[in-house]
C-alpha cells in the first residue's frame, strides 16, 4: 500500500500501457491494470509486485462492450484512491475506409474515443470536487495527419486530442491536470499488421513513455516526443488562435457574397 494515488492504465498488457504501468510502479503508485488479456495482465502483475512492492490489482475488461465500460467506469467512480487515469489503450484497422468492415470502424470508435470520453467522465467529478487529480490521453500525431489514409483512427486521435484540450480548459482551473501525449511511430505490437519492412523507423517504447512522463511532471498541457522543434508546437497553436479569433464576424467574407 503505497501513500502516493494509485494509477488506472488501460491497454496495461504490452506496449505504451505496459511501460506506463512499470514506470508508475517504479515511482511507487499502486495500479489498477485494464485490458482484455488477462494472462499477460497477470504476468506484467507478478513481475511489478516482485520487483517494485507496489499493489497491483486486474481489472480485465473489453473496452468495446458495454460490460466492460461499465466495470471500469464503476472502479473509478468508486475507489477513492485512483487518483491518476491513463487513456491508453487503442487500436487500428488496417484497410482503407471502403474496406473496413463498419462493425471494426465502431469498435474503433468506441475504445478509441468513447472509452476516452466516458472514463474521463466518470473520474473527473471526484477529483474537481477535490481538486486534485490527473487524466493522461495517448492521442497521436496522425490527430494532424488526415491524408495519411488511416481515416478513423486519425478521426478518433483528433477526438482525443480537443476532448484533453477542452478538459484542460474546464478542469485545469478545478485544480485536475489533463495531459494529452501524441507519439509517432514507437515500437509495439500495435504495427503488427503492417509488415516488418513496410514500417516507419520507430522510437522504442521506453523511450516514448520517459519523455512522456517528463512533460507529466512539468505539467505540460501537450506532450509530442518524437518532435524535436517545440517552435513548430507553438506556431501551430499561435495559427490555431489567430483564425478562431477571425471567425467572430457576423458576415460572410467576402469570397462567399455572390457577384452582382
Ligand atoms: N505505437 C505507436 O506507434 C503509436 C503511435 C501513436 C499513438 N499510439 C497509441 O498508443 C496507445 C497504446 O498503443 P500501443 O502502441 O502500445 O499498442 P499495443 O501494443 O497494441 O497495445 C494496445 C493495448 O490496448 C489494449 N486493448 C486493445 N483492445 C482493447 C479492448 N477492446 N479493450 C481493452 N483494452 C484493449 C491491448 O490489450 P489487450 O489486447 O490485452 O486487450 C494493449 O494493452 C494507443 O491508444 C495507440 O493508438 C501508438
Amino acid at each position: 500500500m503505497s501513500s502516493k494515488s494509485k494509477v488506472l492504465i488501460t491497454g496495461a498488457s504490452t506496449g505504451i500501457g505496459a511501460t506506463y504501468a512499470k514506470r508508475f510502479a517504479e515511482r511507487g503508485h499502486d495500479l489498477v491494470l485494464v485490458a482484455r488479456s488477462v494472462e499477460k495482465l497477470e504476468a506484467n502483475a507478478v513481475e511489478l509486485r516482485q520487483q517494485t512492492g507496489v499493489t497491483v490489482d486486474l481489472l480485465p475488461a473489453d473496452l468495446t462492450t458495454e460490460a466492460g465500460l461499465l466495470a471500469v467506469e464503476a472502479r473509478l467512480r468508486d475507489d477513492a484512491s485512483i487518483g491518476i487515469l491513463v487513456n491508453n489503450a487503442g487500436s487500428n484497422v488496417g484497410g482503407s475506409f471502403v474496406t473496413q468492415s463498419i462493425d471494426d470502424l465502431t469498435k474503433l470508435v468506441t475504445l478509441n474515443a468513447t472509452s476516452v470520453m466516458r472514463l474521463s467522465h466518470a473520474v473527473a467529478p471526484r477529483f474537481a470536487e477535490k481538486g486534485e487529480g490527473s487524466i493522461v490521453n495517448i492521442s497521436s500525431v496522425l490527430a494532424f495527419a488526415p491524408e495519411w489514409q488511416t481515416s478513423v483512427y486519425t478521426a478518433t486521435k483528433s477526438f482525443v486530442l480537443l476532448l484533453s484540450q477542452a478538459l484542460q480548459a474546464e478542469l485545469g482551473p478545478k485544480g485536475v491536470y489533463v495531459q494529452a501525449v501524441l507519439p509517432a511511430a514507437t515500437r509495439t505490437e500495435i504495427w503488427n499488421f503492417v509488415d516488418e519492412d513496410k514500417r516507419p523507423p520507430l522510437m522504442e517504447v521506453s523511450e516514448l513513455v520517459d519523455a512522456a512522463l517528463v512533460g507529466y511532471d512539468r505539467r505540460e498541457p501537450i506532450t509530442i516526443p518524437h518532435l524535436h522543434r517545440e517552435a513548430f508546437w507553438e506556431v501551430l497553436e499561435a495559427a490555431r488562435l489567430t483564425f478562431l479569433d477571425d471567425t467572430s464576424h457576423i458576415t460572410a467574407a467576402n469570397r462567399y457574397l455572390k457577384a452582382t
